[in-house]
Parts: C-alpha cells; structure tokens; sequence
C-alpha cells in the first residue's frame, strides 16, 4: 500500500521516517517547501498541487491508498483540501495534529481567534511586543503604530512583506527557557504575540513570559476538517498497521 503523508512538521519527519519500516508499505512526502531547508528526498516532493482539483489527480496518478494529514495545525487550507479529495476518491485519511498548549497557573493569557484580531487588540495593551508568528503574516501588524516589535522566523520574509517597525530576529527552534528569558529581558519586551502551534520546540517563551509576568496574545488554532485524528506518531503508525493488517 502507498501512504502520502502530508509534511512540514517536525511529527511528519518522524511518521515518515518510521513508516517506512512497515512490512508492505511505500512511503511518500509531500511538503509546502516554506524554508529552503526543505530539501527533496527520493521519497519526497515539494510544492503546492494546484488546490483541490490538482491533489486529486495526484492522489490518482501515484495511487494513493492512505493519505496523512501531518501539517502545521495553522496550515488550514492544505488540510481542508485533503479532506475533500480523500472525500471525493473515498481514501482513508487521518490527521495527526499535536496537541495544543493550555494555558496554566500564572499564564496571562489573552486569546484571540486570528492574526488580525491580535494586531487589532495590540494597541489598546503593549508597548514593545515580541511577535513570533512566522514570516507570512507580518503584514497584518505592519500599519500599527507606537509600538516597536521585535520578530522572529526562520527565514527572511519575501521583500514583498511589509514588515511592522523594529527588529527581525532569523533563528529556529528548539529554543532555551533562560535564553528566550534573556531575550525578552534584553528588549524590554511587555508582549508576546504567539501561535498556540503546540510542541515543546517553541515552547520556551511561553515559560519565559509566565516567569517574567509577561502576557501573551495567543492566537486560537483554526478549525480542523471532520475526521479521524491522533496527537501522535505512535497512535498514526498503529492507524497505518490497522489497515494494512486489514487488507491483507
Ligand atoms: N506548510 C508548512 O509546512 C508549515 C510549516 C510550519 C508552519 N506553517 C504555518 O501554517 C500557516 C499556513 O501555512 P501554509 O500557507 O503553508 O499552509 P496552507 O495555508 O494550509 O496551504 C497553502 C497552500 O500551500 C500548499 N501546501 C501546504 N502544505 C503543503 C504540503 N504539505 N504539500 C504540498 N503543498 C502544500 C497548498 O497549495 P496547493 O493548493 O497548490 O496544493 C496549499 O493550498 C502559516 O501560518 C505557517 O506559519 C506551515
């Protein structure tokens, strides 16, 4: 059987890596290619299909028995056309989502249901704001003004992001409690702004902000497509074992 998961995520490496040590199971990648670290393997392809209609022929071309669902838990519209071509072609599929951060003792947290929301709220609360959503949405904060922020993503954004006033930082996780501490010290930070992605890779700054007494503006995860789902690469590969054991 042909498994195509869907990539992007540190859990996808990880699924693809041990999949394909199952008995009777080839594995194919699929990732977005947002960094340039994104590099091709002989399992692997990069870039987007060309929507719904441009999946669906894939799913057929290189028949696609499984399809996982292992992208970022922001990346909405990738899940939301997988869920419609493996619809469609009558394709088991499973998404494998990480479980989101829950806010805890001493956490000051203000959630907000999308990117634009924070930008809206930013003004009426922060000064100086560490904003760590990535590189594609910046310009969402670019027209605001009286407050500096301090960025952080992985690469460079695309010259044609307007970018808000302030410093952009390019680093990639896993980061350190004390050194995210440091950094919100050093910049004088009194806002972070943050995805609630889940994981432990980015999760240091939402300690630091809790130790230092920091709020975070935390932006609500968009809302997944119907279907089964697992947190981990465990509960996926036992999914994968279930129905290759099934067909046989
Ligand atoms: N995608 C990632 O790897 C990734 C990783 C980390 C964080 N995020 C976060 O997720 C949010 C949205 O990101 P996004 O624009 O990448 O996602 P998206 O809005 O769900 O996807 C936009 C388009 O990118 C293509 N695409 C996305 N994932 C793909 C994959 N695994 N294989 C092939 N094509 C893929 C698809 O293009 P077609 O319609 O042409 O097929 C899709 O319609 C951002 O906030 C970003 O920070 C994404």
């Amino acid at each position: 059987m042909i498994v195509l998961i869907l990539g992007g995520t540190q859990e996808a490496a990880e699924l693809a890596k041990e999949a394909v040590n199952l008995p009777n199971i080839e594995v194919k990648v699929s990732l977005a290619g947002r960094t340039s670290q994104a590099i091709a393997s002989n399992n692997s392809r990069i870039g987007g299909f060309g929507g719904v209609a441009g999946l669906t022929q894939y799913l057929k071309a290189e028949k696609i028995d499984l399809l996982i669902d292992a992208t970022h838990p922001f990346a909405a519209k990738i899940s939301e056309n997988a869920a419609i071509a493996a619809e469609k072609l009558e394709l088991p599929r499973l998404m494998l989502v990480r479980p989101q951060w829950e806010a805890v003792k001493d956490d000051e947290w203000i959630e907000v249901e999308t990117i634009q929301a924070a930008a809206g709220i930013l003004p009426s609360l922060a000064e100086r704001v560490f904003l760590t959503i990535g590189r594609q949405e910046l310009t969402a904060f670019a027209q605001i003004e009286n407050i500096w922020f301090l960025m952080r993503a992985i690469e460079k954004p695309s010259p044609h992001i307007i970018l808000p006033k302030g410093l952009l930082l390019l680093d990639r996780g896993p980061f350190d409690r004390d050194l995210e501490k440091q950094l919100l010290h050093k910049y004088n930070i009194d806002t972070v702004v943050s995805k609630n992605s889940g994981g432990n890779a980015t999760y240091a700054k939402i300690i630091a902000a809790r130790e230092l007494g920091i709020k975070v503006i935390m932006v609500k995860r968009p809302i997944l497509p119907q279907g089964e789902c697992v947190e981990d690469v465990e509960a996926a590969l036992k999914w994968v074992r279930g129905l290759v054991i099934g067909n046989w």
